[in-house]
């Protein structure tokens, strides 16, 4: 799906129009962002749409996007994050501060535009400033398929299988849905992602801190 096309399904406008990125700094800090398998997944499935939830300043995203412009393919990440951070980054005055509050309201959302135009990826990447439960109900009833989804938003163990749940039940047969951080450092993503694949029949491979899940061909 062209990024052009979700942008209307999902704001009726062009976000991008009129948005001066030089008002912002060229800020794109990120963690375990330009990981292999989210690159060998686009190559290898070569998504029609790409769903991240969970985006921070958008280095996944733009990874990911600048992976769909090297292969050449006319397909849209779709972005969603609440853009108001999670509990451990509201936990720690560095990050309370990395998110950029003007008179207390985050300006991450900003600081995310910014760095896609900068990165001239504005024709593949769709931002949705929504919680992630919301959103899922949103591109359920929109039907909107991705062949991949990568999931990094809030890491406790309810919000993790609550994502994984809703985002593999949107999945197109025969997509993948990458996770990061199954690591010992958050256990509760562990946790969630095992139980999920147990429960549902899955293998669950890992990639040096990532882990992926395929949905069966129907
Ligand atoms: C670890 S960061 C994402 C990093 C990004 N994937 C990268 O690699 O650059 C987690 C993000 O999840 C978002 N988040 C946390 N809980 C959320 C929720 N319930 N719905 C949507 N976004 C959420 C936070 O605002 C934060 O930007």
């Amino acid at each position: 799906m062209q990024a052009s096309e979700l942008m209307t399904k999902l704001h009726g406008i062009d976000i991008y129009a009129g948005f001066d990125a030089t008002q912002y700094p060229d800020d794109i800090q990120g963690w375990n962002s330009e990981h292999p398998l989210l690159q060998e997944a686009i190559r290898v499935i070569r998504p029609g749409l790409v769903i991240e939830v969970g985006v921070w300043k958008g280095a996944s995203t733009i990874f990911m996007a600048e992976q769909l412009r090297t292969a050449g393919l006319e397909s849209a990440v779709l972005a969603i994050d609440t853009f108001l951070g999670s509990i451990t980054h509201l936990m720690r005055p560095e990050s309370r501060t990395a998110l950029a509050p003007h008179h207390g309201w985050p300006q991450l959302y900003f600081l995310f535009v910014a760095n896609v135009l900068r990165r001239k990826l504005q024709d593949y990447v769709v931002p949705l400033a929504q919680t992630a439960d919301t959103a899922f109900q949103l591109l359920r009833q929109m039907d909107l398929r991705p062949q991949l989804v990568h999931i990094d938003a809030a890491h406790d163990h309810e919000s993790v299988a609550r994502d994984l749940s809703n985002y593999y039940s949107l999945l197109a047969p025969g997509g993948a849905l990458v996770g990061d951080d199954f690591t010992t450092s958050w256990p509760e993503v562990v946790w969630a992602a095992t139980e999920f694949a147990h429960r549902n029949h899955l293998t669950l491979q890992q990639h040096s801190g990532k882990f992926l899940l395929q949905k069966p061909n129907a």
